[in-house]
């Protein structure tokens, strides 16, 4: 009994002290991503800025893609997304799709790409609202939604889409190749919309990372920012939308 009386103050410091020091704690953790960029020095192979650094680790453009490809192609994983994943992230998507149209950024007659799209959850959540001209790409490609291109090139002409969707911009190994091509697919005041991780890391096979939207709206040198906000997009966390500019009419 004694010995019992004797360590409940011993308990109760500690677990004030513990309480105490939480906010600290905490404070801490929401300080990290800033620890870490300070304390990291990857190599920078694409001219960017503070904000945005590329992942070291790849020798080339081949041993990037066998990283990615070794993901895309992972046998469990397309399992996963084709059955437990499939129905709740077409939900989901579709919920974003719907928003955008009620902002009037997307419609049903849009002509929608979806860069990265594996096994290709947002264009058939786009089909399923209504924008039925809509199609995928990826290294490995998952038909009819998904056709085999790479987002440093893509397969298409000057022009072509309405709008553009993405969720894989930290998985680009040349950010500015991403945007270019984006900015050259798109028809004049075509849309892109982009879900990116800015406060939290993504996965290992991510091969850059975001510290703030300021390089996109740099990168995007043909288009305007319309909107940013917060969402929860699959471990993203920001919503951002460009609109692509208007050619300028030359008066003769
Ligand atoms: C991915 O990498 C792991 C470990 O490096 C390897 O065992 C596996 O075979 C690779 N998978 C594919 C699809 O390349
Ligand atoms: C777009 O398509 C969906 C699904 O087919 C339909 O419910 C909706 O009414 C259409 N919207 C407009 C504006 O036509
Ligand atoms: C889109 O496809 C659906 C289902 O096939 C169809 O009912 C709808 O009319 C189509 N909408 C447009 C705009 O073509």
């Amino acid at each position: 009994m004694k010995a019992t009386q004797s360590k409940t103050p011993i308990l109760k410091y500690f677990l004030i002290s513990l309480i105490l020091s939480l906010p600290l704690l905490l404070l801490f953790t929401s300080l990290q991503p800033h620890l870490h960029r300070r304390h990291h020095h990857p190599t920078v192979t694409d001219p960017t800025s503070e904000d945005l650094k590329i992942r070291p680790g790849y020798s080339s453009y081949e041993t990037y893609l066998q990283r990615q490809l070794n993901k895309t192609l992972n046998p469990k994983l397309r399992q996963i997304w084709t059955t437990r994943d499939w129905d709740r992230k077409i939900q989901v998507f579709a919920k974003f799709f719907d928003e955008l149209k009620r902002k009037n950024l997307l419609s049903n007659q849009s002509k929608a790409l979806c860069i990265g799209a594996r096994v290709g959850q947002e264009v058939e959540a786009l089909k399923r609202i209504g924008v039925n001209d809509s199609v995928g790409i990826d290294l490995v490609p998952y038909p009819p939604l998904v056709i085999k291109g790479d987002f440093h090139k893509q397969p298409f002409d000057d022009e072509t889409f309405d709008f553009e969707f993405s969720n894989v911009f930290d998985h680009a190994l040349y950010p500015n190749k991403f945007v270019r091509e984006i900015e050259r697919t798109l028809k004049p005041g075509g849309v892109c919309v982009l879900h990116v991780a800015v406060s939290r890391r993504g996965d290992k096979y991510s091969a850059n990372d975001l510290y703030s939207i300021k390089p996109l709206v740099k990168m995007f040198k043909k288009s305007e920012m319309v909107d940013v906000r917060k969402v929860d997009g699959f471990g993203l966390d920001t919503e951002v939308v460009f609109r692509k500019k208007e050619k300028i009419q030359i008066q003769g």
